[in-house]
């Protein structure tokens, strides 16, 4: 291996560091704690691992942590009901509703009933419109926790060729506005995309977010270019407890890179950092 190993975990607790002293800031002048409410629909282990994390890590920030824990069978009005008293409640800073949602309920527009300003997922089109456009925004978690670990890495990313694998509304597309308002040179790859690892050959900066296991190989990243993981795929092994893989074949693509994010480790800790951030600046917006 000659590339450097990028820490999220170290990242992700020096973020999580400032945030807490923000926090205190925040009780002190406020009076109350910043809030972030979590939604749960139904009982995926998947989902549930996460929103526990996100949980806790409100609460050793010092914020307020409300969670609602739904049945599956929840209809879509019940769940549109309970967003909108989110909105309304004045303890409530940030609202997260984990996706994926049960298939008899629309997400799109659950995202869009929560109010654009208590949106620590950036995912309200409010929010994905004023990030493209150069506007104030709340930022989705996962992209902005990649563009720190990059820009703590490069310092400047401007000319940098930076090719996105991945068009997803949550991390493909918000990480190639966040690349361009960084004055990178932004290709979004996909899967439809031709000779793609031609196209990655091209990069110095890789963001793989696909969801297929090991799928970037070492020859296609260029000597020297920054890696960035945000794949978490579980695959199986003979012990039949399975282990966690990226999107990226972390061994081969190690021998290539300059710098490379390890799954688990990477990405994943400064994605709930980040939220931690996003609930303390929508807290701030709010408190005005
Ligand atoms: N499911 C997977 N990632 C996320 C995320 O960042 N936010 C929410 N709300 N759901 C998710």
């Amino acid at each position: 291996m000659t590339a450097r190993r990028i820490d999220g975990k170290a990242a992700a607790a020096a973020l999580r560091e400032r945030v807490a002293a923000g926090v205190a800031a925040f009780r002190a002048k406020a009076g109350r704690a910043p809030g972030l409410a979590t939604v749960l629909v139904g009982e995926d282990p998947a989902s549930a691992v996460y929103i526990r994390s996100k949980n806790r890590a409100t609460a050793e920030a010092g914020m307020e942590s409300f969670h609602h824990q739904l049945p599956d069978t929840i209809s879509e009005a019940e769940l549109l009901d309970l967003v909108g008293r989110l909105n309304a409640d004045p303890a409530v800073d940030g609202i997260l509703v984990q996706l994926p949602l049960p298939g008899h309920i629309d997400a799109s527009r659950v995202i869009e009933t929560i109010e654009p300003s208590k949106d620590v997922d950036g995912f309200h089109a409010m929010n994905a419109g004023r990030l493209a456009t150069g506007l104030p925004a709340m930022v989705p978690c996962t992209p902005l926790g990649c563009l720190q670990m990059l820009k703590d890495e490069l310092g400047s990313l401007s000319g940098a060729n930076a090719v996105v694998i991945g068009r997803s509304n949550i991390v493909g597309k918000p990480m190639a506005q966040l690349l361009l308002g960084e004055s990178a040179t932004v290709t979004i790859a996909h899967s439809r995309t031709r000779d793609l690892p031609d196209v990655v050959r091209r990069a110095d900066v890789v963001v793989a977010a696909v969801g297929r296991p090991e799928m970037v190989r070492g020859d296609w990243i260029k000597p020297g270019a920054i890696v960035i993981d945000v794949g978490i795929n579980r695959v199986p092994t003979d012990d039949g407890k399975g282990r966690l893989v990226g999107d990226v074949a972390f061994d081969e693509a190690a021998e290539v890179a300059a710098a490379i994010t390890p799954v688990p480790g990477g990405v994943g800790p400064m994605t709930i950092a980040m939220l931690m951030r996003n609930t303390l600046v929508a807290a701030h917006r709010r408190a005005g």
